[in-house]
């Protein structure tokens, strides 16, 4: 048996048939299975020296079968190294009329163009800051004081320490309100775009992401006024003029008070708009007066709101985009489909 287990072997040309003697041999049915199956009708002086031969068979042919494996694997990996090969000295192929050659415009950056439009439209101006934050712009001054609960939320990335601070990656474009507020005087309209960092990684949540932050100051701001620029945002950049819209009464620590935002779609199908179904799409609310007053703008004469949502989020919303992941990954036939034209 062994001799012949080894001819088979000799002539397996591929993992495939490799598997199909050990079958042979080892299987449920196999030839070595059924004489030690048979074990049991030997005569019992018999049966030790007997069974012990067979165990010896069966390691040898276990260990023929496994140096033949590692011949076949590495030949199975000489044929494909040698399939895809690539040679990288050859002068690329000239682009197809209309594709990459032309460049596009990645979701994310085609998104941030569009709430540009739509909230300049409204009188919102542009403000940035910087993707490196102090604690107290990330979270102090956002009324999220050292050992808040809500710092546990944002599995933040803490820079080393310097000068008896230690930085962090911002986790919202929150931080951006304060910066705004501390150097401009109200009237306050600003929209941020920004990258935005937690350590949290999946198939929905990647380290590093986008937002968007709102923030409008003035007299007399109401709840109505959020209401009103959110709602006619959200129809404006899904395109739904009767979109269901519906605010659910919240928690942040810097807006008081505190609203989610949800919007109308089918679960089942995932189009927007319609199936009675809601999904949650951002946070928002009035400014708080402490974060207010934490930045010299006296609530008694200033009021506001402010909200935020996921970049990424709304954008594999709005495009059907169904994983995350590969927004990062340059992977030129993803972006020949979602890319844009400049
Ligand atoms: N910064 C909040 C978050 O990242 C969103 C938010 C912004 C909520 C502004 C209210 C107001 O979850």
């Amino acid at each position: 048996l062994l001799a012949r287990t080894e001819a088979e072997l000799a002539a397996a040309a591929d993992l495939r048939a490799l598997d199909a003697v050990r079958v042979a041999v080892l299987g449920k049915s196999g030839s070595l299975t059924a004489l030690l199956k048979g074990l049991g009708t030997v005569p019992a002086e018999q049966r030790k020296d007997r069974g012990a031969a067979l165990n010896r068979l069966k390691g040898a042919i276990e260990a023929a079968l496994d140096a033949r494996r590692v011949v076949l694997d590495a030949a199975a990996l000489d044929a494909r190294l040698a399939a895809e090969r690539m040679d990288v000295t050859l002068p690329p192929r000239p682009f197809a009329a209309g594709t990459a050659a032309e460049g596009g415009i990645h979701p994310i950056a085609r998104t941030m163009e569009e709430l540009t439009a739509l909230f300049g439209a409204m009188g919102f101006a542009v403000a940035e800051g910087p993707d490196i934050e102090s604690d107290w712009h990330n979270f102090g001054a956002l009324n999220i004081p050292d050992h808040h609960p809500a710092r546990q939320d944002h599995d933040t990335f803490y820079l080393p320490e310097a000068n008896g601070r230690r930085p962090v990656l911002r986790t919202h474009t929150s931080p951006v309100q304060i910066r705004t507020m501390i150097t401009q005087a109200p009237p306050i309209r600003v929209i941020v775009p920004g990258r935005t960092y937690r350590a949290d990684h999946d198939a929905t949540h990647s380290p590093m992401f986008h937002q968007v932050e709102g923030l409008v100051i003035d007299r007399g701001i109401t709840l109505g006024h959020l209401k009103g620029c959110l709602v006619d945002f959200l129809r404006a950049f899904f395109g739904i003029s009767d979109l269901p819209v519906r605010f659910r009464s919240s928690y942040f620590p810097f807006t008081e008070p505190s609203m989610e935002v949800d919007i109308g779609w089918s679960r089942k199908t995932g189009e927007l708009g319609q199936g009675g179904d809601w999904l949650e799409i951002l946070g928002s609310g009035m400014v708080h007066p402490k974060v207010l007053a934490n930045c010299g703008i006296d609530p008694r004469e200033w009021q506001g709101f402010a909200f935020g949502m996921g970049i990424e989020r709304i954008t594999m919303l709005k495009h059907g985009i169904p994983d995350l992941r590969p927004f990062y990954e340059a992977d030129i036939r993803w972006l020949r489909h979602y890319a844009s034209s400049p």
